[in-house]
């Protein structure tokens, strides 16, 4: 085991960094960097839907989530994402012209591959978007698009979130290709910024991880903790938030930030800190006003932000920015490390914490 994991103290912190890799391996043979073209000839012969359904678990759920900003901004496609759980005993609607789109690391959870199920035989599409080749979601959707993220021994997931991030990505800027609704400077920011990608993660990992660490030493005695997010950073809340519950059972609510003076204001005093997403984006003035009510509660914050946003708080946490959306990259790593950092400095079982298990095959 010493030896698979490659010199880490943890699968989990090994697969941490293994992103970069990630990265860089979705992307192989998918982009024609050239002629700025993405390729997904697993979807050459399905219409671009339109309406499309997530439907996921946990983890790859987030991941949807992130992913409908993207494929509402560039493909213009309408998106819904769902809670597969739910999704399964509600009298759901779909269009034969509509799409679900089932995303599972494991391609075996159960919930979501009843989704997948109810889905096909209500005549409608189904892509799958799963990182386990041959696994059971692979085999019975129309058509499967294969992360490649190499074997997720961690428990907790956090690379799978990266490399289906990244594959979401394509799929926006494929379908806004093939439906003209992506201008041409996008297309190109959007490219540039994905292949300047691996190599900003590596280089920021290390740094990160020290700041991870010098954190979760101050706040992990904390037994609650905020995480908020607006935009495409909600559902980086929310993974960040699951992330502290899933290996070091810190209590932890992840919060669209403006939802948070609807009640759970009410719960902020000086030892209940917020974890804030507060990156260089169109959103920052109001996540900035977010913080300050936190503030106001006498709440210590920390915010991950990017070089040049001017942020007071307790803990300012500086990563490297990247364009548009795309930050959000460079942001779940280090949310996967203050999560990591806090378990194993409790002395948690890091990568196989209580109650959970890898793949949730039963209902
Ligand atoms: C379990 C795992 C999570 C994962 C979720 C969905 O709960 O512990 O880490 O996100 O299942 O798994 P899937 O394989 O469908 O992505």
């Amino acid at each position: 085991q010493a030896a698979q994991k490659g010199g880490y103290k943890h699968f989990m912190l090994k697969e941490i960094f293994e992103q970069p890799k990630v990265v860089t391996d979705c992307l192989a043979g998918r982009v024609d960097w050239a002629r700025e073209e993405v390729t997904l000839p697993e979807l050459a012969a399905l219409p671009v839907p339109k309406r499309l359904h997530i439907v996921a678990c946990g983890t790859s759920l987030h991941a949807g989530m992130w992913g409908k900003h993207l494929l509402e901004s560039w493909a213009k496609v309408p998106v819904s994402v769902e809670i597969a759980s739910e999704f399964r005993y509600r009298d759901i609607l779909l269009d034969p012209e509509d799409m679900v789109l089932v995303i599972s690391q494991s391609g075996e959870t159960a919930d979501t591959l009843a989704g997948l199920r109810i889905a096909r035989e209500k005549g409608v599409k189904v892509a799958g978007l799963c990182n386990v080749v041959g696994s059971s979601i692979a085999r019975e959707a129309d058509a499967v698009i294969y992360t490649q993220a190499g074997p997720e021994i961690s428990v907790a997931s956090t690379k799978a979130m990266c490399s289906q991030m990244v594959l979401l990505t394509l799929l926006a800027l494929y379908w806004g290709r093939r439906k003209a609704t992506l201008a041409d400077d996008v297309r190109h920011e959007a490219l540039s910024a994905l292949r300047k990608l691996p190599g900003q993660l590596e280089s920021a990992l290390p740094g990160m991880r020290d700041e991870a660490q010098q954190l979760a030493r101050t706040y992990s005695k904390a037994r609650s903790f905020f995480y908020l997010g607006r935009g495409h950073c909600f559902p980086l809340a929310l993974e960040g938030a699951l992330k502290l519950k899933e290996i070091s059972y810190i209590h932890a609510e992840g919060y669209a930030s403006g939802e948070m003076k609807h009640g759970p204001i009410a719960l902020i005093d000086p030892e209940f800190p917020t974890f804030a997403l507060a990156l260089a984006d169109d959103l920052f003035p109001k996540v900035k006003s977010n913080i300050e009510e936190v503030q106001a509660r006498r709440g210590k914050v920390i915010a991950l932000t990017n070089p040049g946003v001017e942020v007071r708080v307790d803990n300012p946490w500086v990563v490297p920015a990247a364009w548009g959306p795309l930050a959000a990259f460079i942001a779940l790593p280090a949310l996967q490390l203050f999560s990591y950092e806090a378990a194993d400095y409790l002395g948690k079982d890091v990568d196989q914490p209580r109650n959970l298990a890898k793949s949730v095959t039963v209902e």
